[in-house]
């Protein structure tokens, strides 16, 4: 059997980790690459490479826009692009240039290295932001975007750049719209770890605007296995796009009531004027996915934010007694 080689950027962040993971777990040899940029803690990115060593895993420390990408994708089967700037509420002002190279200007070379290569696929870590506030729910991929923050504007961009070269030099993009991704491992700026981090060590939680904002919120795996049904199934045509949502439209206030349930501290809500680019609602059609990549959501909120809560008992119960995590003894 033919040993099969895949490229993983932004291998050391939340979802290119998980998706990593379960590739090596498959028998699949992974080069990742990552430039453990400093938006959070680089240590978390070097403790969910630790979790990654493996024979078959490559790693490569650089930043796409520098990196010599001519000979990367050689023997390469698959490209998961999840290299990118995220942060949909700090992504005004001066910051504005980072997401343009991380996002827009980091695909565009990626994609150039990809042309005329041998890929049979690469998939583009797309965002529910390019939707903005949609007129109509469940939002379809053919509706027109419209984003809200600068963020989703450069997440839309590099869309258009993989749709454009798909188009023109055939490459095997397929995007997918990744709703909310939550579960183990999740950045520590996004809302459910920076909630549950706090109710574990009884610090306040803050809210944005009045908590009433809807996500449709998705589990890790499944955004692992939505990647991996996008890489094999052959029959989609390059430049498709398609929505990851995890079928559970549901308020924040919403979560902190599942919070509230299982933690073991009262929780102390404050909340605080909303923020520009925060979207009102979110929720993804899945008709499209569900037809040609068989993907459906398989996690529910409940049970998702349980399995995220005892990953936060780990890890923060470690950060609060100060306990090391080797990840640099490794890495160097
Ligand atoms: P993350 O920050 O944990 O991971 C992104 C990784 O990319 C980081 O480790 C970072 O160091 C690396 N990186 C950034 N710029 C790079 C460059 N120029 N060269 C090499 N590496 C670079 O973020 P995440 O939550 O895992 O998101 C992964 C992707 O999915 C991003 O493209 C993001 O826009 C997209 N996305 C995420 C969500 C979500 O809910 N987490 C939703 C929609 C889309
Ligand atoms: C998330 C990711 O951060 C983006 O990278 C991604 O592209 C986007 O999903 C997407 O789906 O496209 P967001 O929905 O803002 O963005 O996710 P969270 O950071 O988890 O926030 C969820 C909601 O909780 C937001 O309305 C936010 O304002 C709110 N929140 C977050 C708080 O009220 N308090 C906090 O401390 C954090």
């Amino acid at each position: 059997m033919v040993k099969l080689t895949v490229l993983v950027t932004g291998v050391a962040g939340f979802i290119g980790s998980s998706i990593a993971a379960a590739l090596l777990s498959r028998g699949k040899t992974v080069i990742g690459i990552d430039s453990l940029s400093d938006y959070y803690d680089p240590q978390l990115k070097r403790r969910n490479l630790l979790r990654l060593q493996h024979p078959e895993f490559h790693f490569i420390h650089a930043d796409l826009n520098e990196y010599d990408l001519s000979n990367l994708l050689e023997g390469v089967d698959y490209v998961f692009h999840q290299a990118g700037q995220p942060g949909v509420r700090k992504s005004w002002g001066e910051e504005f240039g980072t997401y343009l190279s991380a996002n827009v200007s980091a695909t565009q070379r990626l994609l150039e290295a990809s042309k005329g290569s041998s890929i049979r696929r690469f998939v583009y870590a797309s965002s529910s932001s390019v939707y903005g506030d949609a007129e109509t729910y469940p939002t379809e991929e053919s509706f027109l975007p419209r984003p809200l923050s600068p963020y989703g504007v450069s997440k839309l961009a590099a869309e258009h750049l993989c749709n454009l070269y798909a188009a023109n030099f055939g490459v095997p993009t397929v995007s997918l719209r990744y709703f909310t991704v939550y579960g183990p491992r999740q950045r520590p700026d996004m809302a459910f770890t920076r909630f549950i981090r706090a109710a574990l060590l009884s610090q306040p939680i803050e809210i944005y605007g009045n908590g009433k904002q809807v996500r449709d919120f998705t589990f890790i795996d499944d955004v692992v296995e939505a990647n991996l049904l996008a890489a094999e199934t052959d029959h989609v045509g390059s430049g498709s796009v398609f929505n990851i949502a995890g079928g559970s439209s549901v308020s924040v206030n919403e979560v902190l009531d599942l919070i509230r349930e299982i933690s073991p501290h009262q929780l102390d809500v404050r909340y605080t004027p909303g923020l520009p680019g925060d979207v009102k609602r979110t929720g993804g059609s899945i008709s499209s996915v569900q037809d040609d990549l068989n993907w459906l959501p398989r996690t529910t909120i409940e049970d998702g934010i349980r399995r995220q809560f005892q990953w936060g008992i780990d890890q923060f119960t470690r950060e609060a007694e100060g306990r090391p995590t080797n990840a640099n003894d490794f890495w160097g």
